[in-house]
């Protein structure tokens, strides 16, 4: 990576997935160079950033050459082992321990345990014999997870009796299968020096465990409510020091809310502040990670709703999207640049409105033309 001729500095993000993606499209305007480190030259980053580098995240030297060339290190995905992190010697931001946090359910589960942040039931299951007992006390089904490595829902299953647990390895995350009403996220962004940035808290809707849609704000959602899991989201950022983006994914159910998982980077659950805010997350969490002023994380319209487009079989983008684009000249259609695969999450679409029946209506009929599913 060559220093960028304005002296302005260059943020390395490691992972060329759509968030590294966005976040280089949002570096753009304040001058900035977002280097990133692939896993393959095609990965979704790749093909729009010129500061590129080949490596894999879990390669000692790999990370340690890329970073050399950057100013601050930060990430667009978990999978960066402590090892290959405790090597290096510019910032790395969020830090190696809240790092952690995010690398391994089990662990984050015992760390917001013993904090006192409230979670669902849980504990470490090393056999079968352990889920057993645990679901003795917690009743039928349950929900297991492996700890590392699982993302939109791989890795998750709802277990229902003794004799259906997963082919996967020990140990595993059980916990109580909660009655969720609505999942709701906070994203809030902190800076080094402190200061702590809250978007609004946000519906999320999932199906099979992918997040197929965010309306901002949560709609209907009571004020103590939002008041809640906003503040639960900035304890979480200054307890543990979070440097950058953090999403905090809840479970509301009755006058339970609890916390789900934890994610420090931009997440899924804050696309929609692209259009929906004056501070995207993208541009927050450059500034955050560089230890600048955060941004306004203000809605600019009444209602934003981020639909996401899954692959589908019969997905063909270069039909689709000019379609869509004519059909709607008011919805912000981003597609990622990923080769189409049934469930792979390849673009979002955008809509801000006045209300939430309508605009959730436009942003979903985009996405499902995109996506080729017909409806
Ligand atoms: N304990 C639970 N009870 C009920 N549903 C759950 C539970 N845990 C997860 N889920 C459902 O599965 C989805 C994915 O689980 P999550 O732990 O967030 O894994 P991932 O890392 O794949 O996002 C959640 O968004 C929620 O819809
Ligand atoms: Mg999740």
């Amino acid at each position: 990576v060559s220093p960028s001729v304005t002296g302005l500095p260059v943020v390395g993000m490691v992972g060329g997935g759509q968030l590294a993606r966005m976040t280089h499209e949002a570096a753009g305007p304040l001058g900035l160079t977002l280097a990133v480190l692939v896993a393959r030259p095609d990965d979704a980053a790749a093909l729009v950033t010129p500061a590129v580098t080949v490596g894999a995240p879990d390669d000692p030297d790999a990370v340690a050459r890329f970073a050399a060339g950057c100013d601050v290190l930060t990430f667009d995905h978990e999978h960066v082992p402590q090892h290959v992190l405790e090597g290096l010697r510019g910032p790395v931001r969020p830090g190696r321990s809240p790092l952690r946090l995010v690398q391994d359910k089990l662990l984050m589960r015992a760390t917001l345990t013993e904090h006192g942040f409230p979670v669902p039931a849980w504990r470490r299951a090393d056999s079968p014999q352990d889920v057993a007992e645990f679901a003795a006390g917690h009743g039928w089904p349950v929900v297991v997870k492996t700890p590392v490595g699982g993302y939109d829902g791989r890795g998750v299953w709802e277990v229902a009796g003794p004799a259906e647990l997963p082919p996967a390895g020990w140990p595993l995350l059980v916990e109580e299968r909660v009655g969720i009403e609505r999942e709701l996220a906070a994203v809030v962004a902190r800076r080094p020096a402190g200061e702590v940035a809250a978007w609004p808290v946000v519906e999320t809707v999932q199906q099979a465990g992918i997040c197929v849609e965010v309306v901002a704000p949560a709609p209907g959602l009571c004020p103590s409510v939002a008041d809640a899991a906003a503040a639960v989201a900035r304890r979480i950022a200054e307890q543990f020091g979070v440097e950058g983006v953090l999403a905090v994914e809840l479970f509301q159910a009755g006058d339970r809310l609890l916390v789900n998982e934890l994610a420090m980077r931009p997440h899924n659950s804050a696309h929609w502040t692209i259009e929906g805010a004056v501070t995207s997350q993208f541009q927050q969490h450059l500034r955050a990670v560089l230890d600048w002023p955060l941004g306004d994380p203000s809605p600019t319209a009444p209602c934003t709703v981020m639909a996401n487009v899954l692959g589908t079989p019969a997905t063909r983008l270069a039909d689709a999207l000019p379609a869509v684009l004519g059909a709607d000249p008011g919805a912000r259609v981003h597609v990622y640049g990923k080769s189409p695969r049934p469930g792979r999450k390849l673009g979002h679409v955008t809509v801000c409105g006045p209300e939430v029946a309508e605009t959730r209506a436009r942003a979903r009929r985009a996405a499902r033309m995109l996506a080729g599913d017909g409806a």
